[in-house]
């Protein structure tokens, strides 16, 4: 299952544009990105298997776009056997290249795959350690709900779910504030490359990212973890709107 693809019916593919080819530049506007990537391993470093069964702990990494990411978790501890998914072809093609050798090695697989459509067809109580960074916020509300139950239903009783990612307050003063800074540090970051086209893109998908049937606001977002079963959710982490969150099931 190392190359795997399964049909992608389900969710939207907002990462067909530029932003997949210029990924690197994107993420030149979170500064703060090698921060959460920290948090993330240390999360998953800290995380203690109940069963205690000496098997390589299960992992999914939901929205692993070109393997940024994936390599920290590949790299946080040793018996990992992780799954990552991503729905853009393009994405999961430069996954691939860049993480070969973890693949070859058979700790990695990638699967191109709707997130939705991957996790329904996934057993209950599969997952020690469930993954995102920088996915969910991208969902219609809706569609992210089914998701957060899927995961739900898919990890072990006591796994984890750590979930790096834009959290915005619900207090819209302060919403309006962090949204400056937020928009501000992708002009930083992304201008002095001269990508203009590619600046006007992320800004009206960050823009997107925030509209009233996408939003992720932090406190409506654990309530409907809590509503799930979701237990002990705690912030890590936060910067602006991003941020490092974890429960358990
Ligand atoms: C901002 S990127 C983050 C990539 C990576 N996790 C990182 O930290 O660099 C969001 C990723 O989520 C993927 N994605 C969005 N919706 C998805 C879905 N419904 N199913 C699977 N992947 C999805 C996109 O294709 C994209 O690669």
């Amino acid at each position: 299952m190392k190359n795997q693809t399964i049909e992608n019916e389900a969710g939207e593919r907002r990462f067909q544009g530029h932003m997949s080819e210029e990924y690197l530049i994107v993420m030149q506007g979170i500064p703060h990105l090698a921060d959460m990537d920290r948090r993330v391993q240390e999360a998953i470093i800290g995380y203690r298997d109940c069963e205690k069964t000496g098997q390589p702990l299960k992992v999914l990494e939901v929205g692993c776009g070109p393997g940024r990411a994936t390599a920290k978790i590949i790299a946080s501890r040793p018996g990992l056997n992780l799954v990552a998914i991503d729905s853009e072809p393009k994405l999961a093609v430069q996954a691939r290249r860049y993480l070969s050798e973890a693949v070859d090695d058979g700790i990695l697989s990638i699967v191109e795959a709707d997130a939705l459509v991957y996790l329904q067809a996934s057993p209950d109580n599969h997952f020690d350690i469930v993954i995102e960074v920088l996915c969910l916020h991208n969902l219609e509300l809706n569609y992210r709900n089914q998701v957060l139950q899927e995961i739900y239903r898919t990890l072990k009783p006591g796994g984890l779910f750590i979930a790096a990612d834009k959290f915005p307050p619900d207090d819209p003063v302060m919403f309006s504030k962090l949204l400056q800074d937020h928009i501000g540090l992708f002009v930083d970051g992304i201008a002095p490359s001269g990508r203009f086209d590619l600046l006007k893109e992320v800004v009206l998908h960050e823009l997107a990212d925030f509209s009233p049937e996408r939003i992720m606001k932090e406190q409506e977002s654990l309530q409907i973890l809590m509503n799930l079963g979701f237990q002990n959710c705690r912030f890590i982490f936060r910067r602006n709107f991003d941020c490092v969150f974890l429960t358990n099931k």
